[in-house]
């Protein structure tokens, strides 16, 4: 990830950002009578994302780009950043001035967008960008927390990007759980325990689903257990590295994507992190079931009968509903050996997600209102939205079935039956489940979404986590 800095002084060479708020324009010095006869001309300077660019030939700066922040809320600043990020060229040093009315809320957002909207993918054949990007301020120390925040919702942001993004030949269980051992070890304090083979004996579904595949499954429990802390959230994030749907195989349209199936498992895993990185006095344990659902004589039928890892059956009559599959063996997993205070579940689960909430919308299930509705209030805080479902009761008896405990994957509203399935495995914790098949990819730039992956959920958990931590 690029540098930030936050700084005092000025420098000509580098060229100027003026963000405009709902009070116009940042004072910009020596530059606010051309500052102020652009945005006399141009009247939308203002709008929300909109960069406006003002040319100084053989002055300096040679660059001026008027930046608005719309109502100059969190949100509003998110998307100047990102605006102008993508207006500046790689190696263009900026310098965006932040006016003196700022909090540390148009700081976050701004940071947050510039770095959001600046995403390269890590193997991508472009280099990274190589100019520097300050933003001066009257009193830079007074922002300097809120930029660590901001650097570490991104950076975790990058990462949930960079492993949903990286393709599925790379990406296999080993590899996956390889990359998660390596972040911990950066991080004092973290421990990390993967599963292989007969220590996975008892997960019956994570067996079933990656049993099809030369790349053998795993299960990767990541902790961050700080001293003194009181609460413990477990974060269960669906791992499937890809998802041909197994033997009911998907048409080639759908199948396209599927190598974002893990963005669960990498949003879980980089918030984990991140509450390393920012110290948070809360314990965070991430568990990813990692497994590939590939087609050959080894894959799970449709009609076999799993047994999980709470001893309970399921019938799976359908090969391609093999999310729910392995999420059930972690919930049941952390329900029994974890006893935590709270599990969030987070995965790319079915296709009726977007049929229900479009594109850029979560679903959220929750039997516990106060929960929902602080998940809804990080989820917005951060940029990330979600909208409540229904456990319907009407449906559950559509989960029964003649010779298991029940079926996988029945007629019924397809996001609301893979939560209901979901629920027999959390056991008395309190829990929510976020399907998030839709907002986890992008086909364009989009503010602060670059196209492909998005990283979806990690700035929701980071948020709603810092927000435990205070209270
Ligand atoms: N990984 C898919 C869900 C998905 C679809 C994610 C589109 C992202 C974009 C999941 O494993 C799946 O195949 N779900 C099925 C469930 C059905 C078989 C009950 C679906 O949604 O069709
Ligand atoms: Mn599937
Ligand atoms: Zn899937």
């Amino acid at each position: 990830m690029f540098a930030i800095r936050l700084t005092e002084a000025s420098d000509d060479a580098a060229t100027r950002v003026v963000p405009i708020g709902p009070d116009g324009p940042s004072p910009a010095g020596e530059l606010d009578a051309e500052v102020h006869a652009l945005i006399k001309q141009a009247d939308d300077a203002g709008e929300t994302g909109r960069v406006t660019v003002l040319p100084r030939p053989l002055s300096r700066p040679a660059r001026v780009l008027l930046a608005g922040t719309g109502d100059g809320d969190e949100a509003g600043w998110r998307a100047a950043g990102a605006a102008v990020i993508r207006a500046a060229g790689d190696d263009e040093a900026l310098e965006v001035l932040l006016p003196s009315t700022a909090g540390e809320a148009a700081l976050r957002g701004l940071a947050e967008g510039l770095w959001l909207g600046g995403y390269r993918y890590r193997d991508a054949p472009k280099p990274a960008r190589s100019g520097e990007v300050r933003i001066v301020a009257a009193n830079p120390q007074g922002y300097a927390e809120g930029l660590t925040r901001a650097q570490t919702t991104a950076a975790a942001t990058w990462l949930a990007r960079d492993l949903t993004n990286t393709p599925s030949s790379v990406k296999n269980p080993e590899w996956f759980a390889e990359q998660i051992v390596a972040a911990a070890a950066e991080r004092p304090g973290m421990t990390v325990t993967v599963r292989a083979g007969d220590e996975l004996s008892r997960f019956g579904g994570l067996l079933a689903v990656g049993g099809g595949s030369v790349s053998p499954p795993r299960f990767v429990e990541l902790a961050w257990n700080p001293p003194g802390a009181t609460t413990h959230v477990v974060l269960v994030g669906k791992g499937i590295t890809f998802d041909t749907g197994g033997i009911s195989i998907k048409p080639r349209d759908g199948m396209k994507l599927m190598k974002k199936d893990m963005g669960g498992a990498a949003a879980v895993v980089a918030a984990t992190l991140g509450a390393a990185d920012l110290n948070l006095p809360v314990r965070v344990t991430a568990l990813t079931p990692l497994a590939e659902n590939a087609i050959s004589g080894s894959a799970f039928r449709p009609g076999d009968v799993i047994t999980h890892y709470d001893g309970t059956t399921s019938e799976n009559l359908n090969s391609d509903a093999e999310g729910r599959i392995v999420l059930a063996d972690a919930l049941a997993y952390a329900a029994e050996q974890l006893a935590p205070d709270l599990v969030l579940n987070l995965a790319t689960l079915t296709g009726a997600n977007a049929v229900a909430l479009g594109k850029r919308t979560a679903a959220l299930y929750s039997p516990d209102d106060e929960l929902a509705a602080a998940l809804a209030e990080a989820g917005a805080a951060a940029g990330e939205r979600m909208w409540r479902l229904p456990l319907a009761e009407e449906y559950a008896e559509n989960l029964h079935s003649d010779i298991a405990d029940r079926v996988s994957a029945p007629g019924g509203p397809g996001s609301v039956m893979a939560a209901l399935f979901l629920r027999e495995f959390f056991g008395d914790t309190r829990w929510a489940h976020l399907d998030m098949s839709a907002p986890s990819w992008s086909e364009s730039d989009d503010a602060d979404l670059s196209k492909g992956a998005t990283g979806w959920g990690a700035r929701t958990l980071l948020r709603y986590l810092s927000g435990l931590s205070r209270t």
